[in-house]
């Protein structure tokens, strides 16, 4: 039987929509949960891959509550992060201004002849509401694009490529970090119960909805995941092309540059 989140077609993106407005006060910490907190360095492996220089402008695509955002933030980027899912981006915001609070603190800190604290270079991305598949940006527009577990929930995927490919500048580093299939059976089968049965469970325990999490495998079906993108990237004419696969491709890291 399909999941109640998935639907073919133009109707996708409405229940996508329904399934994180479902899950946004809970995702960060089922995140956590459901990969061991190991989710935290992929994005920050995310991160360095896009070699942020003073002055980059990046675009975080599906960013959700915001982790790359803030990840290439932290390394100095000019951040826009774009959702099209509104408690999704609440979270991000929210999140936003905790750490607007945390650097204005620091300022006054430092402004404080009597304390050490260090100057932080640290800035905060601006959240948008927008569609990844009609970005409301010109072409040549950033020098850093991503979208971390995004591609596999649009309506098609290649829509999506092809929107980050027209936003980035000549030069731009294009990263897509998803779900992965592996090409060792005997780990993709292991890999692939426990996205059908622990993830669910853990869905279900925090959550309170199992289908929810079930979405990701079969989400996972539909998607064509690490070659097929890298294929599509080359196809797109993107340079240095390469695909670096996290626990033996169960997840996956897309690079490209423009
Ligand atoms: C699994 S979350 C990923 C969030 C974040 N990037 C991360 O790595 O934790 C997927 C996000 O994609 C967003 N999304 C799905 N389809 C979208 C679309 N067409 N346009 C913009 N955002 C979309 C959802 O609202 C959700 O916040």
């Amino acid at each position: 039987m399909s999941n109640v989140y998935y639907a073919p077609g133009e109707a996708r993106a409405a229940k996508v929509n329904a399934l994180f407005a479902r899950i946004a006060r809970r995702y960060d910490l089922i995140n956590d949960l459901q990969s061991f907190g190991l989710h935290r360095g992929w994005k920050r492996r995310v991160a360095n891959l896009a070699r942020v220089a003073p002055g980059d402008r990046a675009l975080d695509l599906c960013c959700g509550t915001g982790d790359i955002a803030f990840a290439l933030a932290h390394c100095g980027a000019d951040v826009t992060g774009l959702d099209f899912n509104p408690q999704m981006l609440e979270v991000a915001t929210a999140r936003a201004r905790k750490a607007e609070g945390g650097a204005r603190q620091a300022r006054d800190k430092e402004q404080d002849p009597n304390s050490p604290a260090p100057r932080s270079a640290t800035r905060t991305p601006r959240f948008l509401p927008g569609d990844a598949q009609q970005a409301p940006f010109a072409e040549n527009t950033f020098d850093i694009v991503t979208v971390g577990y995004g591609l596999r929930n649009l309506v098609s995927w290649e829509r999506g490529l092809e929107e980050m490919r027209r936003v980035a500048r000549p030069g731009a580093r294009l990263i897509v970090l998803d779900f992965g299939k592996p090409s060792n059976a005997a780990w993709r089968a292991i890999y692939f119960a426990h996205l059908k049965m622990s993830v669910p469970l853990i869905g279900l325990l925090f959550c309170g909805d199992a289908s929810a999490y079930a979405y990701i495998l079969e989400s996972l079906k539909h998607y064509p995941a690490q070659l097929i993108v890298a294929a599509k990237m080359r196809e797109l004419k993107l340079a240095n092309v390469r695909v670096i696969n996290l626990l033996g491709g169960a997840m996956a890291i897309n690079y490209g540059e423009k």
